[in-house]
């Protein structure tokens, strides 16, 4: 009898009820019902699934065994042990629903998401307004389908000075002006204004050149409400065949009306610069400005001088060009009302966001 209430597997297990003794597979069934009824989470209920009703279980070894059984004793042994079997695949199910349910309830109230809760506010910046303006003036040119040319910031010399027609005696030249790179004889600059990239375009490119050279520069000036040693400017230079004064001016006209309205006009008035023959002082006549409509100047320009061609490797014989300067913080001050220099550099995010993402 011994061998019957215990059972003893094929792989030598014990505790395997024989298939036919009734006590021993119920005994099996109520261990199964209380191992589910107990499981408490879909994860306890699937390690009582392998423990009752898995390969190893007693109620699986005991129907293994009932093959090997007597004819007699197989139809009692199946139906002992299947309906064993049903009663606990059924209580699995059951409590599988509810679990799953319960799963369910618990997921919807930790997930909940309070859509009447304050938002965690994050700024998102904005770009500098001389970035943005930058942008814009570099736009109005790829309108025209002229390209972007950009230079080094620290630049030797000659491009900076000689190859603009400075002679080496220019009082630009002076420590006071530039600021001049260690160890002295390297001869290299921090550049004064975009002007180099003129020659630098004009090497590169093959004529006609078109491009605007936007970028950073510096001089030795001290800051106040209208100087910053570092600032910015954009340089507009075209080489082509049979380029006058009448391109230049259309040219920046054009430009004038883009940024400050159609009623804007310009004014040249002669100046001196070496690298440009004849020079001229850009005024422009600006329509909004504060305190009522004005000329302000702007920038310089001029026709290139042909030893500055020359000195690019251009037959100024057969070409001919027209360059123009302006500096950046210059054109937001009087065309935006910015009084004073100091808030465009002093990186104060309110600055920014008071001219929003565009200017
Ligand atoms: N480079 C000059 C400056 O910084 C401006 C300029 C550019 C003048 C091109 C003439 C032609 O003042």
């Amino acid at each position: 009898m011994s061998d019957q209430t215990t059972g003893v597997a094929p792989d030598g297990e014990t505790n395997v009820p024989h298939p036919t003794d009734e006590a021993g597979i119920s005994v099996a069934v109520e261990a199964a019902l209380a191992a589910i009824e107990a499981a408490s989470d879909l994860n306890e209920l699937k390690e009582a699934r392998l423990s009752h009703t898995g390969e190893k279980s007693a109620l699986s070894l005991a129907n293994r065994q009932i093959g090997k059984l007597d004819k007699s004793e197989k139809a009692v042994a199946g139906k002992l042990v299947g309906s064993a079997r049903g009663r606990v695949n059924k209580a699995l199910s059951a409590r599988t629903v509810v679990l799953e349910e319960a799963e369910a309830a618990r997921i919807l109230v930790e997930e909940t998401v309070d859509v009447t809760a304050a938002p965690r506010r994050r700024s998102v910046g904005a770009r500098h307004p001389l970035s943005v303006l930058q942008d814009r003036v570099s736009d109005i040119f790829v309108g025209m389908g002229w390209e972007i040319a950009e230079g080094p910031e620290v630049e030797s010399e000659w491009f900076n000075f000689d190859a603009l027609n400075f002679k080496p005696d220019h009082p630009a030249r002076e420590m006071q002006d530039t600021f001049f790179i260690e160890p002295a004889d390297a001869h290299l600059v921090l550049r004064t204004h975009t002007s180099p990239v003129q020659v630098r375009s004009m090497l590169q490119r093959e004529v006609p050149v078109y491009v605007l050279c936007p970028g950073r520069t510096f001089r030795t000036d001290e800051l106040d409400a209208t100087h910053t040693p570092v600032f910015h400017q954009f340089e507009g230079l075209a080489v082509d065949k049979g380029l006058t004064m009448a391109d230049l001016r259309g040219t920046l006209e054009h430009f004038a009306r883009q940024m400050f309205g159609e009623e804007a006009q310009i004014r040249l008035r002669p100046a001196y610069f070496p690298f440009t023959e004849p020079s001229a002082e850009l005024d422009i006549w600006h329509p909004g400005a504060k305190g009522g409509p004005r000329w302000i100047e702007w920038g310089g320009c001029g026709m290139i001088n042909p030893n500055v061609l020359r000195a690019a490797g251009i037959d100024p014989e057969e070409y001919s060009g027209f360059a123009f300067g302006m500096g950046i913080e210059r054109t937001l001050m009087f065309r935006n009302d910015v009084p004073d220099m100091h808030d465009m550099i002093e990186g104060d995010i309110r600055f920014s966001q008071h001219f929003g993402m565009e200017i």
